[in-house]
Order: structure tokens, then C-alpha cells, then sequence
């Protein structure tokens, strides 16, 4: 997958694309990213990228042109990808949203700054509009990681396990169900008996289990009890019974 990225501030990206899964998903080809400088494209003499507001107020607007063409001096005038901008207004960043996207070869992302970008690259140069959450961040480039981040965790070959990706919280519409590693016994507490038999289906119906349950205790919101299978109605159906007795 391509991402052609383009920002004031280039000089954030490299030590995340070369560290860790993402720099071996580079190194084997899986994942391509450009980062540009939009002020590469400012022609002043000062490579002046921002301007005061029409109509007055306080911040800064990064203005039109650089924008627009380093957006096309890179994809030409029509791009043929999705052209992403990240923003508080857009659509939130879900795992379905990642799935979504990730269906595309290649998307670029401008990353804003300051109060914003001035309206019209909204409305003739970006296709589609994505925020991370309700909260301001001062730019766009920590959103633009972790779109890259999410969407390459997801193509094919990048993950060592493939199945880690599949029992990720969200990807079933389920959180992930706990994790447990060396030392069995830490003082009193104790890796869940269960994991150490070696019974995989046992195995298999605990993790279920422990996910249903999570999610209904924290995320109640991501259970569509019509969707669940008669095992699963029944494996939390046992969790609640026994969550009731534990608080009792
Ligand atoms: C300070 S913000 C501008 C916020 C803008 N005035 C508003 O209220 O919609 C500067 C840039 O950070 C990025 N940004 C901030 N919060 C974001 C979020 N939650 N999701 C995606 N991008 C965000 C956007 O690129 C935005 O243009």
C-alpha cells in the first residue's frame, strides 16, 4: 500500500516508519510512504505556507496554493486515490473505518496546522475527512501515523501471526479477551488454570468468553445481542451469572 503524506513537518514521521512493524513492513515492500513538505510549494520568497483569517481572529489558515499543488505535482490533477484530510470535523477512525480504507492501493493524507486549512481545499481537493476523536490536537501528522499504523496492521503478510490481527479488539466486534505470559505464579496471583491444560477447545470457549464478558462490561455499546451465536449468548449469559455472584 502507498501513502503519499503531505505536511509542514516531515521531520515527525521517520523515527515511526522505521522503527518496529512498520519499518519491516517497508523493508519487505508491503508499505510505501512519501512524505512531502507542503512548503516545497510555496513559491515566495519566504515559502510563506499560512496567512492571517478573513474576517478576522485569532490563528493562522494554511493557505490554498502550496496545498493544491503539492497535491497535484505529486498525483497529478485528478488523483486517482481517496485524497484524506485529517480533522476534529471528519468522520471518526474506527477499525471499520481502517477496513474500509484499507481496500485502496494508495491515499493521501494532508495533515493540517495551526487554526486549520482554508475551506476550499475541503471542498475541491479532498474526497473523504477523518478524525481520531472529539479532542484538538495542534496538527494533523500524530492522526496521519496512526491511520498508517491501523491500515498496514491490516494488510496481508505484515503481521507475523496472522490470527493476532483477527482476535484484535473490534475486528469481531468483540474487545480482545486477556493476555497472560511467564512467570505463572506472581505472588498470589495466578495465570487462569485453564490456559495452562493445553485443552484448546477449553482454551477456545474461555477467550470467548472472557471477550463476550469484557466488552459487556465495558463497551456495552459493541454488542448486538441479535448477532450473537447461541454459544456466545450462552457463554455470556455464564460470564454475567458469575460477574452477579462475584460482586455479591
Ligand atoms: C488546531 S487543529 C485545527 C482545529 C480546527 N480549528 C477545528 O476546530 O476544527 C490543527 C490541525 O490538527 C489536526 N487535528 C486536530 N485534531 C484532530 C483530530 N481529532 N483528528 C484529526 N485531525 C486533527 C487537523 O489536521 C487540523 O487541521
Amino acid at each position: 500500500m502507498q501513502f503519499d503524506i503531505f505536511t509542514l513537518f516531515p521531520e515527525i514521521f521517520p523515527s515511526y516508519f522505521d522503527s518496529s512493524i512498520l519499518k519491516r513492513a517497508r523493508q519487505r515492500g508491503l508499505l510505501h510512504v512519501d512524505v512531502h513538505n507542503i512548503r516545497d510549494w510555496a513559491v515566495d520568497r519566504h515559502h510563506v505556507t499560512d496567512d492571517l483569517p478573513y474576517g478576522g481572529g485569532g490563528g493562522m489558515i494554511m493557505k490554498v496554493e502550496p496545498v493544491f499543488s503539492a497535491v497535484e505535482s505529486i498525483l497529478g490533477t485528478s488523483p486517482s486515490c481517496p485524497v484524506v484530510m485529517l480533522t476534529p470535523q471528519g468522520r471518526v477512525f474506527t477499525q471499520k473505518v481502517a477496513e474500509e480504507l484499507v481496500q485502496y492501493s494508495h491515499l493521501a493524507l494532508i495533515c493540517g496546522r495551526y487554526e486549520g486549512v482554508d475551506e476550499r481545499i475541503r471542498e475541491h481537493l479532498v474526497t473523504d475527512e477523518i478524525s481520531i476523536g472529539d479532542f484538538v490536537l495542534t496538527g494533523g501528522e500524530l492522526p496521519a501515523l496512526m491511520l498508517v499504523d491501523a491500515l498496514t496492521r491490516l494488510l496481508p503478510g505484515v503481521l507475523g501471526d496472522e490470527e493476532s490481527a483477527q482476535q484484535d479488539s473490534f475486528m469481531a466486534g468483540l474487545l480482545d479477551h486477556p493476555h497472560y505470559t511467564r512467570p505463572e505464579q506472581l505472588s498470589h496471583q495466578m495465570v487462569p488454570e485453564v490456559l495452562l491444560g493445553g485443552d484448546h477447545e477449553a482454551i477456545r470457549k474461555w477467550r470467548l468468553k472472557q471477550s463476550l464478558g469484557r466488552t459487556w462490561l465495558r463497551r456495552p455499546d459493541l454488542l448486538i445481542m441479535e448477532t450473537l451465536s447461541d454459544e456466545q449468548k450462552a457463554l455470556l449469559e455464564q460470564f454475567i451469572a458469575e460477574f452477579r455472584q462475584e460482586v455479591k
